[in-house]
């Protein structure tokens, strides 16, 4: 459905569920801060979570520091915690130190537990899983830092990646970081174009791919895919291709076997001494507001972030297996599955199949197969699941879980509920983390390693260590529009030959404050609830309306048809959908048009391309911009002819 809504200013508790969870009560009230957070020691004063936050914010230099310190191994020390400059687009922090990110994921828990299990790779067919040590991680990666090396890639170097999760896309990363060189990892489920678009713009010479993938049963053939890329990317001088199926492929004089090619490589690998601010990768978003951009993130500050939010947003220790079911090829399975989870030492998983493979009970099998502690997953995922029924949950044992996550989109109270009293056993906090590409790991979430932390269902509640958010006026309405107004370290530093749109989008909407994009609301508590893009929203007389918060209502009130296709599976009829708008939110908020539509156009990433559909309004399908993203052409196409329809 394709809607014009008429509306006025929305109220926050609307649709807000006001129950309050407690969680984490596992630790009890004899909790001590400086047991949790080592460094708070030093911090004079601060003996609670709600003082460890504000010394963060207002003495954000001391805390940084003495969080980097402890935390990362340094090769020479920083002098300067940061220097940052919003007016600029000016980010540096720990200037002067120098490490290996690398060295820091690997080697020193090689020093202390070498046979500690780094990844599990959680294949496509269930109970074929292949767990690989830190040791053999450390191998790994050094092999491939030294064929890279032999093949001509230097520091400063960007090689893009278009693998499927696995051992060696992980150890491609990490070899890269080793000797200096960034990586760009796209995405493998990408069309031929949308990956030439990107190896030309990061400009690589050397490509990694997979012969074929295999996901949800079925073969796909990636390196066809690099193979017609590449065709178009003058800058491309090899393409290294491991081996994930058996079947041959064929090869050309560009094209070099990895496996056959890494094994007469040496297992050590010196690692680069990189400055702090020495670019780490480059990640194209997904598009789906605009032509891709190549946000840049730095060494050490990124690695800090991603290991702090890891260890205290999902209350993470030692020995827990970390299983987040994203793809290495987005910013969550970059600062989770791999740098955050690894820096901290710890099991992560690799998912290559889909939710639904061989059957709607595959999530959470592998939890009780692999005996997951942390589950990190989506809203659509939950939404799709929880459409099959309980029993295909309850069929396992979950007792190994403890905190359950939600990251990508605002999670309906509905979905939140039944992952939190279906999958969670009413007993494991959710945490559902709002953050973005752009801000390198995540910002606002509960935590549940704070016991005294309470969670309101759908709300993202607080900002981490460090981040202090700041709602400001929008056109139309007062402090909606979510900023942050003080520099961390996990943010990107720039738009890869860029930087003035870099500026100009996050910098200039709002001088001196970081500008998300996002709109949110906050309690009188002081929790936030995020609402979606503001580009989602819906603007017509003055007045605006968050499209999450109204698909909130829908999902919630149509009780059988809860999916992505709240517009698709409607069964109930126009006027019964618009009273339901009307009476869960306001009678301003009822849609004038009404179109129901066999899907809608997403990106492969599941997000709703919503710029497309405006256009589509406007009439001006002319401009609809950047499709390199979506998922399902016809989908563009049926918008267009029912829009035509209508009018
Ligand atoms: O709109 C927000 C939404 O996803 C956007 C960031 O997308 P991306 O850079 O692809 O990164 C996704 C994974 C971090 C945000 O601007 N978003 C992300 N998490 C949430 C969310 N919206 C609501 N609630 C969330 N927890």
């Amino acid at each position: 459905m394709c809607s014009l809504w008429r509306g006025s200013l929305l109220t926050l508790t609307s649709s807000l569920n006001r129950r309050v969870f407690q969680c984490c009560r596992q630790f009890g009230r004899s909790y001590n801060i400086a047991s949790c957070m080592p460094e708070a020691v030093a911090f004079q004063g601060v003996s609670d979570h709600s003082g460890l936050y504000k010394f963060s914010v207002n003495e954000s230099d001391r805390f940084w520091g003495a969080v980097a310190r402890q935390r990362l191994s340094w090769i020479s020390p920083f002098h300067t915690v940061q220097n940052c400059d919003f007016s600029q687009g000016k980010i540096k922090w720990f200037e002067g130190g120098k490490l290996n990110v690398s060295v820091n994921c690997l080697d020193r828990h090689v020093h202390t537990c070498p046979e500690r299990v780094a990844l599990i790779w959680e294949r496509d067919e269930p109970g074929t899983e292949v767990k690989i040590t830190y040791r053999q991680l450390l191998e790994l990666t050094c092999r491939l830092g030294n064929l890279l090396k032999r093949q001509g890639v230097r520091r400063g170097d960007c090689v893009t990646i278009y693998m499927p999760p696995c051992p060696l896309a992980v150890a491609s990363m990490l070899a890269c970081a080793r000797i200096g060189a960034a990586h760009n990892v796209v995405f493998a489920g990408f069309s031929s174009e949308a990956l030439a678009d990107r190896i030309r713009d990061a400009q690589s010479s050397t490509v990694i791919t997979v012969n074929q993938g295999v996901r949800g049963g079925k073969v796909v053939d990636l390196k066809r895919t690099v193979d017609q890329a590449v065709q178009n990317c003058p800058s491309v001088q090899q393409v290294l291709v491991a081996m994930r199926t058996e079947n041959t492929v064929a090869m050309t004089d560009r094209d070099v076997p990895l496996e056959e090619e890494m094994m007469k490589e040496d297992v050590v690998c010196e690692p680069v001494a990189m400055d702090s601010e020495d670019v780490l990768f480059l990640l194209y978003t997904s598009g789906s507001t605009g032509k891709p951009k190549g946000l840049v993130h730095t060494q050490a500050g990124y690695l800090l972030y991603t290991s702090l939010t890891h260890r205290y947003v999902f209350n993470y220790h030692d020995g827990d297996v970390f299983g987040c079911v994203a793809d290495i090829g987005w910013i969550t399975g970059h600062s989770y599955i791999v740098y955050g989870a690894l820096c901290n030492g710890g099991t992560t998983v690799l998912f290559e199949s889909t939710p639904v493979y061989p059957n709607p009970g595959r999530y959470w099998e592998m939890v009780e197969r692999l005996e997951i502690n942390q589950f990190y997953g989506a809203p659509t995922a939950i939404r799709l699941l929880l459409k099959y029924g309980d029993e295909w949950v309850q069929n396992y044992n979950r007792s190994s879980l403890k905190t359950l996550g939600s990251v990508g989109e605002p999670i309906n109270t509905e979905a939140w509920e039944w992952y939190h009293r279906v999958v969670g056993d009413g007993r494991c906090p959710v945490v559902d983390t709002w953050w973005q590409t752009e801000t390198g790991g995540i910002c606002i979430a509960p935590r549940p390693a704070d016991p005294e932390a309470e969670i309101v269902p759908g709300m993202a509640m607080r900002p981490f260590y460090g981040i202090k958010p700041a709602l400001l006026d929008t056109e139309v309405v007062t402090g909606d529009a979510l900023c942050i107004s003080q520099a961390w370290p996990g943010m990107a530093r720039t738009i890869h030959n860029h930087h003035q749109r870099f500026t100009e989008t996050y910098f200039q909407p709002y001088p001196g404050f970081f500008f998300t994009g996002d709109g949110a609301h906050r309690s009188k508590e002081g929790y936030y609830q995020i609402v979606g893009r503001l580009d989602d929203v819906i603007n017509v007389s003055g007045h605006r309306l968050g499209t999450a918060e109204l698909e909130d209502v829908v999902v919630c009130t149509i009780k059988s048809h809860q999916i992505k296709c709240i517009y698709i599976a409607l069964r109930c009829s126009a006027q019964q959908l618009r009273e339901m708008v009307s009476r869960s939110i306001a009678k301003y908020a009822c849609p004038d048009f009404i179109q129901v539509v066999r899907c809608l156009p997403k990106t492969r990433s599941g997000k709703i391309m919503r710029r497309v559909l405006r256009k589509v309004v406007e009439r001006n399908t002319d401009e609809l911009g950047d499709l390199s993203t979506l998922d399902d052409p016809d989908s563009v196409h049926e918008v267009i002819r029912g829009h035509r329809r209508l009018r």
